[in-house]
C-alpha cells in the first residue's frame, strides 16, 4: 500500500491544489490530505473550513482523505504510514522554499521522502494569496476555486 500525503494550508483549496491531488491519486492507492493548523500564518478561514471545502471537492475521489494535524509533517507521515510526500511547484519562487522544506523534512525522517509535481501550466499562477486578494478586492473569482469556495470568500468580503 503506497500512501502519499499532500500537506499544505489551504486558505482555502484552489483548483490548482485539486489538480496536484487528484494527479497524485492516480500515482498513489491513498492520499491524505494533511490540512496544517498554521497558527502562525493566521489563515483566513477556519481549520474546520478548510478541511470542509476539501472534503467537499474531493468526495468523488475515493482514494483520498482529508484530515487536520497540528504536528510535524513527518510525525504526521509516519502516522499515516506514508513514505512520500508531495508538493506542487508552481514557479522557480516556489523552489527555494520548498527545497528548504523538503531538506529540513529530510534531516527529520530520512525514510520519507518529498516529490515534487510541477503544476499543469494552466495554473502556474494561482495561488491562494492571489485567490483571496482577487476576492478582497470584489474581483471574480469563479473558476479559480469551488463554487462553495466562492460563495464562502464573497461572505467573508462582504461582511469586513
Ligand atoms: O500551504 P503551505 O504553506 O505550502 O504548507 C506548508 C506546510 C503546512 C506543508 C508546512 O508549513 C508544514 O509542513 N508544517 C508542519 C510543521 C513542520 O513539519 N515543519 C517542519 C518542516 S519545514
Amino acid at each position: 500500500m503506497q500512501v502519499a500525503i499532500c500537506p499544505g494550508s489551504f486558505d482555502p483549496i484552489t483548483v490548482g491544489h485539486l489538480d496536484v491531488i487528484e494527479r497524485a491519486a492516480k500515482l498513489y492507492d491513498k492520499v491524505v490530505i494533511g490540512v496544517a493548523q498554521d497558527a502562525n500564518k493566521k489563515p483566513l478561514f477556519s481549520l474546520e473550513d478548510r478541511v470542509k471545502f476539501i472534503s467537499n471537492s474531493v468526495s468523488k475521489l475515493e482514494n483520498v482523505e482529508v484530515e487536520a494535524f497540528d504536528s510535524l509533517l513527518v510525525q504526521f507521515a509516519r502516522k499515516h504510514k506514508a513514505r512520500t510526500i508531495i508538493k506542487g511547484l508552481r514557479a522557480v519562487s516556489d523552489f527555494e522554499l520548498e527545497f528548504q522544506m523538503a531538506q529540513v523534512n529530510h534531516y527529520l525522517d530520512i525514510s520519507i521522502e518529498t516529490v515534487f509535481m510541477m503544476a499543469s501550466p494552466k495554473y502556474a499562477y494561482l495561488s491562494s494569496s492571489a485567490v483571496k486578494e482577487i476576492a478582497s478586492y470584489g474581483g471574480s473569482v469563479e473558476g479559480l476555486v469551488t463554487t462553495e469556495v466562492e460563495i464562502a470568500l464573497k461572505e467573508f468580503f462582504k461582511k469586513k
